[in-house]
């Protein structure tokens, strides 16, 4: 049985579509997810996917949600950095006394970051927990979602200059639907390896560029200013830490992982801008 944890999310909702997409006999007793609110997951009850109750801040739940898993596919947490720390202790405790066959984590490009921020410590320690412990497990890192673009961005459009302490740091941009999709693959795997996948866009270009490429799409001006860095160190906020990593490069790698568990490349940047940013017809 394959279970995902975070269901309800909107990361492992989508891995729970593209697990029955590529396998629909998965359905029955061979698909199962966790969630703190079962009642939130009738639409996948009704597709043949068993709902169980899983909290990581409460471990008694974990036992019964965890049982009988032999591919355990491990989404992370959200809130604050410690916290989410303490639940992926809790949830990999429990795979281990749960008998869990392989957990596959989906952890970040930016666990490996030296010195680590309080956000980017929690893949890190995460994949290290893993690492000592007993379990078979592979690590998916994702590069940040391309969901985030008009977030960034919308706002800047306004006055045409996004300000951000990103330095002249380059990253590639996956979406979240087509990380679900090879986080799926990698699940459905016949033989599950135990090795890092880096699961990058197929470019990695500045905000500048990413600035310039809107605006041509947008047919309004706009420019990216790099903005005084916080100490990424202490931060508090999540984006602190993500503009950080992009200074340092830590998502400016890029690898064929994705194409290779997927079968083909991710959407390139101009056909995700263009996604996100094209005017609508009105036709
Ligand atoms: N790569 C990126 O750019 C990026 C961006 C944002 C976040 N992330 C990370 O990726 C994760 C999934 O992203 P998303 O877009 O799906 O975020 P999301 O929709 O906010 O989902 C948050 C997830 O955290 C789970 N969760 C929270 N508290 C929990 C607990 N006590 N026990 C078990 N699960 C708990 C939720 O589970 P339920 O199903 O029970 O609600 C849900 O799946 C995030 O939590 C975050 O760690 C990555």
């Amino acid at each position: 049985m394959i279970l995902v944890t975070g269901a309800n999310g909107q990361l492992g909702r989508r891995i729970v579509q593209h697990l029955i997409a590529r396998e629909p006999g998965l359905r029955g007793r061979r698909l199962a997810v966790s969630v703190r609110e079962p009642a939130r997951a009738g639409d996948l009850a009704f597709r043949n996917v068993l709902v169980r109750h899983g909290d990581f801040d409460q471990p008694e739940t974990l036992p019964q949600a965890f049982a009988g898993v032999l591919r355990l596919v491990l989404v992370p947490t959200d809130g604050p950095a410690e916290l989410r720390l303490q639940r992926h202790r809790n949830a990999i405790r429990a795979a281990l006394a749960a008998g869990v066959g392989h957990v596959l984590y989906v952890s970040g490009l930016e666990a490996d970051m030296t010195p680590a921020t309080p956000f980017s410590r929690v893949h890190q320690e995460t994949e290290a927990l893993l690492a000592s412990s007993a379990l078979p497990h592979t690590v998916l890192r994702c590069p940040p979602y391309s969901d985030a673009l008009p977030g960034w961005f919308a706002p800047a459009l306004t006055d045409g200059t996004l300000r951000v302490p990103a330095g002249d740091g380059v990253l590639s941009l996956v979406s979240r639907d087509e990380l679900a999709q090879a986080i799926a693959a990698a699940a459905l795997a016949p033989r599950l390896d135990q090795r890092i996948h880096r699961l990058t866009g197929q470019a990695a270009v500045g905000l500048a560029d990413i600035a310039a490429r809107i605006a041509r799409v947008c047919s309004r001006p706009l420019r990216y200013e790099a903005s005084e860095a916080a100490d990424p160190t202490d931060a508090t906020e999540a984006s602190t830490s993500l503009f950080a990593a992009i200074a340092r490069g830590q998502f400016a790698a890029l690898s064929r992982d994705f194409a290779a568990l997927v079968g083909h490349p991710p959407k390139s940047l101009d056909c995700l801008i263009h996604e996100y940013f094209a005017p609508r017809s009105l036709a």
